[in-house]
């Protein structure tokens, strides 16, 4: 499956577009990276445990067309498909996830579209994340591209969860066994439990350590 591409042109623009998401990525990890080095100069302590970037593949971005019934074009893709830039910032802790989400936000060319917290409102299937659609200047050689990238903020163990649900997902092609559900409703109620006592062991020992100082 390809998106249409009949004419050498409309090859030309897709390489094109492809060029300027993956110039945005960069350009939003960059930006990650710098805050999290000044986060750690001001406070000696990394925000960020580790950032996955990825552009979605030309058959994904077919298939999410397809199943809202837009036709496979490259203005279709450019205006339906939201993720075809993603970037995912996994943290330490649920606080660090606000605290990134208002620095993303308090950057100056970077336009915040839409937020969806799914930590305060998980999904019913027990997914919890913060996300970010925002979009960022890519500037070329002869003009300036506002470009959206889907940022997906979460902890180490909002991560495990989702990854695990995934698969079960995939295996399953969406349709789980009612345990496995249920199973995995269990296990999200117990990450929240245990990112809440993780966080709060942490703030004992940062006011411990702040008194030694
Ligand atoms: P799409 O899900 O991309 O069609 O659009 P949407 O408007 O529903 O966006 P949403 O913010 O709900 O989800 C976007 C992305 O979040 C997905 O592509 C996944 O990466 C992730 N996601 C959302 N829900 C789940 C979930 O239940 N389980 C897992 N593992 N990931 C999820
Ligand atoms: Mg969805």
């Amino acid at each position: 499956m390809e998106l249409r591409a009949a004419r050498e042109s409309d090859v030309d623009n897709w390489k094109e577009v492809i060029l300027i998401y993956n110039s945005a990525l960069k350009q939003i990890s960059t930006k990650l990276e710098i805050l999290n080095d000044e986060f750690h100069h001001v406070h000696r302590y990394n925000p960020i445990e580790h950032i996955k970037s990825r552009i979605k593949t030309s058959e994904s971005i077919v298939k999410k067309l397809k199943k809202r019934g837009y036709e496979s074009t490259i203005e279709n893709m450019i205006q339906y498909v939201n993720d075809i830039a993603g970037i995912r910032v996994i943290c330490s802790f649920t606080s660090d996830i606000y605290q990134i989400a208002e620095m993303i936000g308090n950057q100056s060319d970077i336009k915040i579209i839409s937020i969806k917290d799914y930590i305060v409102n998980p999904k019913p299937s027990g997914y919890k994340s913060y996300h970010m659609l925002v979009t960022v200047p890519v500037n070329l050689s002869d003009r300036t591209v506002d470009t959206k990238v889907e940022i997906q903020i979460r902890t180490v163990a909002m991560d495990f969860w989702a990854s695990l649900e995934h698969k079960i997902n995939y295996k399953f092609e969406g349709n789980a066994p009612e345990h496995i559900k249920k199973e995995l409703l269990r296990c999200s109620e117990m990450i929240s439990e245990l990112d809440k006592r993780m966080l709060s062991l942490n703030d004992e020992v940062q006011a411990f350590s702040a008194k030694e100082d």
